[in-house]
């Protein structure tokens, strides 16, 4: 009954890469138009490849596939067959990162990976009314000066771009080292979240939430270990975009009966469910609530609480969240 619910309620995502959503089938189809080499052969062999031990790990991989994505068409193609899962699993609205300096780093123009994001959104939104909103991750690997580059260029399409967002390697690279960058992006009217407590510190989402002073926060499943973090978060109403199968993926826990994200709702924090990168993690958004209910057995309330933070955690105007609220509610009542 659960496992029905979970594919018929309205749901938002919020945390999902657009590039960590490339299917070895597209990569290998792009590289090869592209004569771009991969170190494998077949499609088996990529998927062969998804063994992970660690955040960084994952990231080789998730660069080296991203460059076989090239013309704008390719962009197009990548994000239209996301979108297309989003019709099919019920996600009516989603908020999206892509990470402009993995392409623009590689000679491709802001403009290419911009026009083909734009045209497919477009086109989902004529089609079946789907709502889409695109965030700027800046890569915490590279400068803060890199960041601030990538800002200006994203000049002419700030427009498409609801918020900016913090990603890539974060051990060794904390907030605090892209304040400037941020204070630019709100500045320029731009929402603001950040990866923080995937891998790192409690500390870090400190500096997120005080130094950048994000309006959401990304994973954030260490925050778990520090209770006074813990009460901010309750009190100021953080939302934190959790990812369980990207979790257990990239051993941020042992496997899902380890994982926080319960306790963490039951403690007051305003947690909702994500797929991060679901061509490498195994589900799309509906196989994270589904694998979630299998281990937790999450009761309707759990559902419905999870399902309505992801839209009160989105940058969605309020006439809206409260639209999907209410439709949310509407969907359990008839169940
Ligand atoms: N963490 C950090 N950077 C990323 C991730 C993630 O889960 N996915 C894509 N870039
Ligand atoms: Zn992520």
């Amino acid at each position: 009954m659960i496992n029905n619910l979970i594919k018929v309620l309205p749901k938002t995502e919020l945390h999902l890469h657009i590039e960590g959503s490339l299917e070895p089938e597209l990569m290998m189809e792009l590289a090869t138009k592209n004569g771009i080499s991969l170190p494998y052969e077949t499609v088996d062999e990529v998927r062969q490849a998804y063994q992970f031990d660690n955040l960084q790990s994952f990231l080789d991989l998730y660069y080296l596939g991203a460059a076989s994505l090239v013309t704008e068409d390719d962009f197009y193609q990548l994000m239209w067959r996301y979108l297309v899962r989003c019709k099919e699993q019920n996600i009516v609205h989603c908020e999206v990162m892509f990470d402009p300096q993995t392409h623009t780093q590689r000679g491709i123009e802001f403009e290419v990976f911009m026009e083909g994001f734009v045209r497919a959104i477009d086109q989902a939104k004529s089609e079946w009314g789907q709502s889409c909103y695109l965030i700027m991750s800046f890569l915490r690997h590279l400068s803060e000066q890199h960041a601030l580059e990538t800002l200006a260029a994203a000049q002419p399409y700030l427009s498409q771009i609801t918020a900016v967002g913090l990603d890539s390697s974060e051990l060794g690279n904390p907030p605090e080292k892209f304040a400037r960058v941020f204070a630019a992006a709100k500045r320029a009217g731009l929402k603001t979240t950040a990866h923080a407590g995937e891998e790192g510190p409690p500390d870090y989402i400190w500096q997120a939430l005080d130094i950048l002073e994000v309006d959401r926060i990304d994973h954030g499943v260490r925050s778990i270990e520090d209770s006074i973090l813990m009460q901010r978060l309750a009190e100021d109403k953080i939302t934190l975009t959790v990812c369980p199968l990207s979790n257990i993926k990239l051993c941020v826990f042992d496997d899902m009966q380890q994982h926080t994200i319960m306790d963490m709702l039951r403690q007051g924090a305003r947690v909702m469910v994500n797929s991060d990168d679901p061509s490498y993690f195994g589900g799309y958004l509906n196989e994270n609530y589904l694998q979630l209910h299998e281990t937790f057995d999450l009761s309707v309330d759990d559902l419905s609480l999870l399902v309505k933070n992801s839209f009160h955690g989105s940058f969605l105007p309020d006439s809206e969240i409260q639209h999907w609220l209410s439709q949310v509610d509407q969907v359990i009542d008839n169940h």
